[in-house]
């Protein structure tokens, strides 16, 4: 199965507002968030910008930009924006070190390579003020193998150890069902392609399935926090006519 279009399934995934990212997710993260107040947060790999609503509508006081790869999900978000006017929708690769908090929402799964996570958290810790907060979310990667209140795959616990394997994701939500390729990262490999691009983690958040849920237990979502890896200040180089005279 190839990775997913999300141009193809824009208008059906930003359909499903019953699905538990919405009900599960999105208010840690808004929780999240208004604990550290921060002027200027982004949302990379937005989708529909439904989030970035909610952040701009949650905390007033702070300005929300969305960046997304895909053009019909960027349409889709410029529309939100229109009707709300709270936040803005970038049309193009967000600046570097701006931003006090950023968030990436069920993006990290959709990438196939090591070198493309590294790369693309790299990028996401770059667009970070220094000491900016990240709030990285995925599908927790130790429980791929049971049935959620809105999605599951045919991922089996044999291949925990097996980074890079492709699997098939369905969810399911509010009459709509679509299925998308994931690729599966356990927590090592996560943890070395976050120390690659130089973030700290500071916090890991597994969260319940939501209270209705008549799936088979375990955590849908997994949220790490984190931070960007302060660079060492470096003693400065002795004095050559101090080191003469010693
Ligand atoms: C599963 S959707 C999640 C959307 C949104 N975060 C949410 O939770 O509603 C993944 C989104 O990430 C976007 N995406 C994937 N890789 C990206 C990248 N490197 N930069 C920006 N957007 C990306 C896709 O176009 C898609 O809209």
């Amino acid at each position: 199965m190839k990775p997913p279009d999300w141009d193809n399934v824009a208008q059906a995934y930003a359909a499903m507002s019953h699905e538990s990212r919405h009900l599960v997710v999105f208010p840690v993260l808004l929780d999240l968030l208004e604990q550290q107040s921060p002027k200027r947060i982004l949302d990379v790999g937005g989708g529909d910008g439904r989030f970035a609503e909610a952040a701009a509508r949650r905390l007033p006081q702070s300005s929300v930009d969305a960046w997304d790869s895909s053009p019909a999900m960027t349409a889709l978000a410029l529309e939100r924006a229109r009707e709300s006017k709270s936040f803005r929708v970038l049309q193009e690769k967000p600046p570097l070190c701006t931003y006090d908090a950023v968030i990436l929402t069920a993006v990290w799964m959709g990438w196939e390579t090591d070198e493309q996570c590294e790369d693309e958290l790299r990028q996401l810790a770059e667009s970070a003020t220094d000491d900016g907060i990240l709030l990285i979310t995925v599908t927790h990667p130790c429980f791929r193998q049971e049935r959620f209140s809105t999605f599951s795959t045919d991922f089996a616990l044999p291949w925990y150890f097996d980074n890079g394997r492709p699997f098939t994701v369905h969810v399911e939500a509010d009459n709509k069902r679509i299925q998308l390729s994931n690729t599966h990262w356990n927590l090592s490999a996560m943890s070395g392609q976050l120390s690659a691009a130089s973030l700290n983690i500071e916090r890991l958040h597994e969260l319940p399935d939501l209270p209705s849920s008549v799936g088979d237990g375990g955590s849908p979502w997994l949220v790490v926090q984190a931070s960007r890896k302060r660079r060492h200040v470096l003693d400065p180089a002795p004095d050559p006519d101090v080191a003469r005279s010693a």
